[in-house]
């Protein structure tokens, strides 16, 4: 369903100007409860004291090597001996999480070819267009579970006929449903591809919601990424743009972790070519203010911020949450994270009637996606209800 969301975002925002009753929960950006974006003071004042050299020169098509070591260290955290011990590595920065996918993509198919993804899913299909790709698909969930047996059953179909597969995980927080993996889903996971032996596997982790999850370790599945064979390569996109709330700044990477040496050289260099040829180099500004992150007290400070907001966000969708479960609107099952589903029987529609009541949402196969990141707690209450009566649902 490919519907423009930054598109569904602007209406809301014009429909804002006239109505003082909107309700935009059409975009995955973060307001705080006085509606102002910007919930990370230590990003915004970062940003603001950045110096010309910090912003105007070209920087390296990749990041450079400090971007890299410090890229590794974040998203490895106190798992970066253990992945430097088991892999070959390297990365190359891109323009959001968005500029990963692209790339990877790029890298790694041919046109007429086919990508895994499941049914409910953030919208990998405008990047796969632009790569003459199609989705395959499996079901993403069993119930209140991830749908193992679909998955299993579904990769076994595209293996059959293509030899090197790409298959997207968004984990954790998926975007729409706010799903996160267990780790004994993950393991599982890892066990299905680890048993296509005779075929190449690409396994992108999307973990564009790594530090908005509310699980006890957010970083322990990555710690598992070492049970793959050699068989699969992993390659994780990263979104700096979520992880400092910098939507507009846009700053990623692509983290290619494999067995072989030589490969991962080749993989890096076909990796900054597609970037020289298509974006260039990720901005500057965006790699010096990652490596300003990346000082410890710094790190810290951004931390604080950051607890805050999850803090804020977990709250919104609990309330949410208990609301609909109270009056029996369903939902896909939530864990944590920016967006929840409510599931209708016609979202293209659905999300019209909810427009006309000046309640901005996305459609999704299944239902219907509202960004709870960006609505206030006062905003929420009631909501649901709100739903409910005008879909009559
Ligand atoms: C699941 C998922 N992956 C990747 C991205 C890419 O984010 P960005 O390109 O802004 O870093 C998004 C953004 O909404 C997302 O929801």
């Amino acid at each position: 369903m490919a519907v423009d969301i930054l598109k569904i975002s602007k209406d809301a925002r014009e429909a804002a100007k006239i109505y003082p009753d909107v309700i935009n929960a059409s975009i995955g950006m973060f307001y705080d409860e006085d509606k102002a974006i910007g919930g990370m003071p230590t990003v915004s004042n970062a940003i603001k004291n950045l110096l010309d050299d910090e912003i105007l020169p070209y920087p390296a098509v990749d990041g450079g090597a400090l971007f890299k070591k410090n890229l590794l260290s974040w998203v490895f955290g106190p798992y970066e001996d253990l992945m430097k011990q088991s892999y070959h590595m390297n990365a190359c920065a891109t323009p959001g999480g968005s500029g990963a996918i692209a790339s990877t993509f790029s890298v790694f198919t041919k046109p007429g070819e086919h990508i895994f993804v499941s049914d409910i899913r953030w919208q990998y299909e405008r990047f796969a267009d632009r790569a003459k790709l199609s989705c395959f698909e499996h079901e993403l969930f069993d119930g209140d579970g991830f749908n193992l047996a679909s998955f299993k059953q579904r990769l076994d179909e595209l293996c059959e006929k293509q030899h090197r597969v790409i298959v997207i995980v968004n984990d954790p927080c998926h975007n729409p449903t706010g799903f996160t993996l267990s780790e004994k889903e993950f393991i599982a996971i890892i066990d299905i591809l680890n048993a296509k032996v005779n075929n190449e596997i690409v396994f992108l982790y999307d973990m564009a919601y790594l530090e908005f999850s509310h699980e006890a370790n957010n970083r322990k599945k990555i710690s598992l990424l070492p049970r793959f064979l050699d068989h699969v390569l992993t390659v994780i996109a990263f979104s700096g743009s979520k992880t400092f709330g910098v939507y507009g700044l846009r700053l990623g990477a692509a983290i290619y972790l494999g067995r072989d040496e030589k490969r991962i050289q080749s993989i890096h260099m076909a990796f900054v070519n597609e970037a020289r040829g298509s974006w260039s180099a990720t901005p500057t500004a965006s790699i010096e203010l990652f490596n300003k992150f990346s000082v410890e007290e710094n790190r810290q400070a951004f931390h604080k911020d950051l607890d805050k907001i999850n803090t804020l966000v977990q709250k919104r969708s609990q309330s949410f949450i208990t609301q609909a479960k109270q009056i029996g609107l369903k939902t896909h099952p939530f864990r944590s994270g920016f967006y929840t589903v409510v599931l209708t029987k016609d979202p293209e529609q659905d999300y019209l009637k909810l427009a006309e009541h000046r309640i901005f949402a996305v459609p999704m196969n299944g239902g219907v996606r509202f960004a709870l990141c960006s609505l206030s707690l006062k905003e929420i209450d009631g909501l649901p209800q709100k739903i409910k009566t005008i879909l009559n649902l």
